[in-house]
């Protein structure tokens, strides 16, 4: 599994390149706002884009910042050969670029197709459904990136949970135990209802609102979602290369490398919680307070 990073920092860039272990990055308008307001506001943003693409020792997304397939593909023209000798540039495209989903539906594919034939690597980004993403792979993306976080944030503010009330962003969302839950709250509906009627029972709207309420349209979490579409691309042995994105927490990074997902972009402080583990500060203290002075000494000399 390929590590990248999902910033557009070149400091985090920097520190992670220097561990070994990231094998591209990723960005987006919001991730680059960040960058640049981190340091104040001014930044001169080719020569910054052109650091990102010399530190990082593999592909880095930049995103185009239009809605129409023409225009993103005169963006992606340009992206792709001002920077390209700096790095290997890949560039992102909304598989859905619709403001209002009515216009522009399908300009994201449109441009995926037209820069594919053209040689120019597209991530198709914010997937959030096996759906789309089987789109985006015929549209011949190189890379799909589902969306695993948001798709969780959107099944708990669905049974109305609050971020930053209920849960924080880098919690942890539970599907095996949200699955049960499912499963019992569905029993429960049907257990009052006449079961020998199976079309009442299906057109009941209690019984539908508890089918529906803890999954989005079949998928029960990021984690569920980053599995379906692998599932899908091994079946059909499509080429596009799946980037597990919106990665919040180190256990669902554990999660999608037990799917074998190709590649999960991770922001810094994930990369840091996968690292820290209480018991390992434990036994490090330990270890160097044991040190007696006569194996000190081999280290003296
Ligand atoms: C990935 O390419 C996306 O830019 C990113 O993972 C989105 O993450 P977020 O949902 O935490 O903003």
């Amino acid at each position: 599994m390929k590590i990248f990073l999902d910033t557009a920092d070149v400091d985090e860039i920097g520190f992670a390149v220097s561990a070994g272990v990231i094998d591209g990055v990723t960005t987006n308008p919001s991730l680059i706002k960040q960058a640049v307001e981190k340091r104040g506001g001014s930044i001169d943003m080719e020569e910054y884009i052109e650091k990102i693409l010399e530190l990082t020792p593999g592909p880095v997304s930049l995103e185009v910042i239009s809605v129409s397939s023409e225009k993103m593909v005169e963006e992606a023209r340009l992206l792709y050969s001002r920077f390209r000798k700096h790095g290997q540039v890949v560039i992102k495209i909304p598989v859905c670029s619709s403001l209002d989903g009515v216009n522009n539906l399908y300009d994201g594919l449109r441009a995926i197709r037209i820069l594919t034939s053209e040689g120019i690597p597209v991530n198709a980004t914010l997937v959030m459904s096996p759906e789309q993403a089987i789109l985006a792979a015929k549209a011949g993306a190189t890379y799909v990136s589902p969306f695993a976080g948001r798709i969780d944030d959107y099944i708990r503010d669905r049974i109305g949970m609050k971020r930053g009330k209920d849960y924080q962003k880098s919690d942890y969302y539970d599907f095996n135990l949200m699955k049960k839950v499912e499963s019992k709250a569905i029993d429960r509906v049907l257990s009052s209802k006449n079961t020998s009627s199976p079309r009442e029972v299906y057109l009941d709207g209690e019984v539908r609102d508890a089918v529906s309420r803890l999954n989005d349209n079949g998928i029960h979490s990021g984690v569920d979602l980053v599995r379906s579409i692998v599932t899908i691309f091994r079946n059909y042995h499509f080429k596009s290369q799946v980037i597990a994105s919106s990665i919040r927490n180190a256990r669902q990074v554990k999660e999608m490398a037990e799917i074998g997902v190709d590649i999960v972009t991770i922001p810094f402080y994930v990369l840091r919680d996968m690292l820290i583990h209480y018991k390992t500060i434990e036994g490090i203290n330990d270890f160097i307070k044991d040190v007696v002075e006569p194996y000190r000494k081999i280290f003296t000399r």
